[in-house]
C-alpha cells in the first residue's frame, strides 16, 4: 500500500490577507479546509498512511484533522522548528514512513486542486523503474512554473525554473506538484537544512544520472496559490469541474451550508459558496464567489469572483469584483472595488468611500 507526504507548511504569501490566521490549506473551498478534497481524493486512491509536513500555522492541522479515522486514513503531523523549504520537508518526516528502500513514496504540494489518476502516476513509476516519478501538465503560459521538458520516452530532460526569455521556454509542460519517489531517494535528501526539491534536489539528481520520469496527465489542473485561483478553484468543485469526493453536498451552480441563512430573492449563481452561519440578504446577487463562515452580505450586494473571509460583513449595495474581503473586515454599504483589491483582515471600509473610476 503505498503512503503520502503533504507538504503544507508553506506561508501562502500570495492568497493574503486569508492566510493570515489560516494556512493555505486549511482555507475552505467549496464549504471544507482545502486539504480536505486532497486528502480524500488520495484515501479514494487506496492511500492509507499519509505524513502531514507543517511549519507555518503548524498547530491548526492536528486539532481539525486529528488521526485522520473520520476519513478512513491514519494521519500523522510533523512540524519543522524553522522551515526547510519543500525538499528539506520531505526529509524531515522520513522517519515516518513504513516503507522498505525500494518502494514508491507519493509526495503531495498541498495547494493543487486535480484530477490526477494518482494510481496511474504510481503505476508510471513502477514500469519504468524510475528513481523519481512527476506529475506533468500543460499551460499555456508557463512563465510562473517549472518547466520539465522530456524525450520521446517521457524520461525528464531537464528542470528550468521560471524561465523568462523566449528561448528558455522549451515545452509547455510544468511540474504539477505530485511526484512518487522510491523512498531511498528521500533518505538521500541532506537533513537538517532547507533544501528546494524543485531546484536542489531535481537538478542534482538529473546531473548525477538518476532516472526522472515524467508523466503528462492533462486533467483539471490548477494551482490555488493566488486569491483569484482559489476562488475559481473553489467555484469548480462546487459546479462539480473539479473531483473531489469531499464535496459537502450536491454539485450544482451553488453550495449553502447547512447553518447558512440565504434571503429567499438572493441569486446564487456559478459555484458561489456559502459558508456556516453566513448571512446573505434581500436580492443580494452573488456569482463564482467563497463566503466564509459567518461573514454577512447585506442587501442588494453584487459579488462577482471574491472571497469574504471569515465573519467579514459586506454592506448594502456594495460591489465587489475579484476582491478579496481579509476575516472580519467590514466593507461599508455602497462602495465599489474591483480587480485584485485586496481588503486586510478587521480592516474597516466606510460606507460611500471608494468607487472604481471608469474613463468616460
Ligand atoms: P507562496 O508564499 O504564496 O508562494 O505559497 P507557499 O508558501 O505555499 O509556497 P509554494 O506554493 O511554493 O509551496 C508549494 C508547496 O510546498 C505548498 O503546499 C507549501 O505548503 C509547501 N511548502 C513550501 N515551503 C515549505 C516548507 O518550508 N515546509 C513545508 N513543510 N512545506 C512547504
Amino acid at each position: 500500500m503505498t503512503e503520502a507526504i503533504l507538504l503544507v507548511g508553506g506561508k501562502g504569501t500570495r492568497l493574503r490577507p486569508l492566510t493570515v490566521n489560516t494556512p493555505k490549506p486549511m482555507v475552505p473551498a467549496a464549504g471544507v479546509p482545502f486539504l480536505t478534497h486532497q486528502l480524500a481524493r488520495a484515501r479514494a486512491a487506496g492511500v492509507e498512511h499519509i505524513v502531514l509536513a507543517t511549519s507555518y500555522l503548524a498547530e491548526v492541522f492536528e486539532p481539525y484533522f486529528g488521526d485522520g479515522s473520520a476519513l478512513g486514513l491514519h494521519l500523522e503531523y510533523v512540524t519543522e522548528e524553522e522551515p526547510l523549504g519543500t525538499g528539506g520537508a520531505i526529509r524531515n518526516v522520513a522517519s515516518r514512513l513504513r516503507s522498505g528502500p525500494q518502494d514508491p513514496v507519493l509526495i503531495f504540494n498541498g495547494d493543487i486542486l486535480t484530477g490526477l489518476d494518482i494510481k496511474a502516476l504510481v503505476a508510471v513509476h513502477e514500469t519504468s523503474g524510475a528513481d523519481v516519478s512527476l506529475h506533468l501538465t500543460r499551460v499555456a503560459d508557463p512563465r510562473a512554473y517549472g518547466l520539465v521538458p522530456t524525450d520521446a520516452d517521457g524520461r525528464v530532460q531537464a528542470f528550468l525554473e521560471k524561465p523568462q526569455t523566449p528561448e528558455e521556454i522549451v515545452t509547455d509542460q510544468i511540474n504539477a506538484g505530485a511526484y512518487v519517489f522510491r523512498r531511498s531517494v528521500i533518505d538521500a535528501i541532506p537533513a537538517g537544512r532547507p533544501v528546494s526539491v524543485e531546484r536542489e534536489t531535481f537538478p542534482d539528481l538529473l546531473a548525477s544520472g538518476a532516472h526522472l520520469q515524467g508523466m503528462v496527465d492533462s486533467t483539471y489542473w490548477l494551482d490555488l496559490g493566488t486569491p483569484q485561483a482559489f476562488v475559481r478553484g473553489s467555484a469548480d468543485l462546487v459546479l462539480g469541474r473539479a473531483p473531489s469526493p469531499a464535496v459537502p453536498g450536491r454539485c450544482g451552480d451553488r453550495l449553502i451550508l447547512p447553518t447558512a441563512t440565504v434571503a429567499p430573492d438572493a441569486k446564487l449563481t456559478g459555484g458561489t459558496v456559502i459558508g456556516e452561519g453566513a448571512v446573505i440578504g434581500p436580492g443580494a446577487r452573488i456569482d463564482a464567489t467563497t463566503v466564509l463562515p459567518g461573514a454577512r452580505v447585506d442587501e442588494g450586494a453584487v459579488l462577482s469572483a471574491s472571497l469574504i473571509g471569515e465573519n467579514a460583513h459586506v454592506g448594502a449595495r456594495t460591489i465587489l469584483s475579484d476582491v478579496v474581503v481579509g476575516d472580519g473586515a467590514t466593507v461599508g454599504a455602497d462602495n465599489e472595488l474591483r480587480a485584485g483589491a485586496r481588503v486586510w483582515c478587521d480592516a474597516v471600509v466606510a460606507p460611500s468611500s471608494i468607487r472604481f473610476s471608469s474613463d468616460e
